[in-house]
């Protein structure tokens, strides 16, 4: 299968995570220990180069505050993050807390981005994004793991379908087709291990 072109810096509204196969981006209370290893050669370098802005959620930020461990430290943006009470956060280099309508939120950060990127980080405020059209692309890098439980990419119970377009690929409809195998066997399952 092919894999996608580089990113590219053209001030663009990003839906960007890891996600394991079964469509979630954290696991049980924000869990990321799946992530280790997933990463592949270049990717950092690809996204400090392309990112102007991160956006996130109040969850996400308790659960990891620490703008300085975005892509491994490597990346030094501004980083805005959406809660009802900012007056209890802890205040942090290069973190701004707003408490505003997701879409206004996404306008001070594309100005922040001086014309490269907005990441957005948060399924939740990227629900109500993909309600307002404020997506422009959704930015997946598939881990190899199952996790059954934990945050998912799009959660919207009732929700309508959104339709998308693959880019890249000569045909934007076409299913993308993957095959995996359990890293154990049925005997070690059996035998425990
Ligand atoms: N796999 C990956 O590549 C990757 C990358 C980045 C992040 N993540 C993970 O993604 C998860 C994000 O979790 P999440 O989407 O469930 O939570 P979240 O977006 O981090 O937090 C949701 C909270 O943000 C606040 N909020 C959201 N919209 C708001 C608005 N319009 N106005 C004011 N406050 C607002 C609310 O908190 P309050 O009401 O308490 O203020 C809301 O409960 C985290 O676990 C993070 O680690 C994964």
């Amino acid at each position: 299968m092919s894999d996608t072109e580089p990113q590219t810096a053209a001030g663009k509204v990003l839906f960007h995570f890891t996600m394991s196969l079964d469509g979630f981006v954290a696991g049980p209370d924000h869990g990321m220990d799946w992530m280790t290893g997933t990463s592949r050669p270049g990717l950092i370098e690809e996204y400090t180069e392309t990112t102007g802005a991160v956006l996130g959620g109040r969850d996400g930020w308790d659960a990891f505050p620490d703008a300085g461990a975005i892509y491994g430290g490597a990346w030094d943006g501004p980083v805005f993050v959406l809660t009802h009470h900012p007056e209890d956060a802890a205040p942090a280099d290069r973190v701004t807390f707003l408490n505003c309508d997701p879409a206004e939120a996404v306008r001070i950060a594309l100005e922040a981005a001086g014309g490269k990127n907005v990441e957005v980080f948060s399924p939740t405020i990227g629900r109500r994004l993909f309600e307002l059209g404020l997506v422009d692309e959704i930015d997946l890098h598939i881990a190899p793991v199952l996790l059954g439980d934990g945050i998912r990419l799009y959660d919207s119970p009732g929700g309508a379908p959104i339709n998308l377009h693959r880019v890249g690929g000569d045909d934007p409809m076409a299913v993308v087709n993957v095959r995996y195998r359990p890293t154990k066997t049925a005997a070690q399952v059996n035998a425990g291990n």
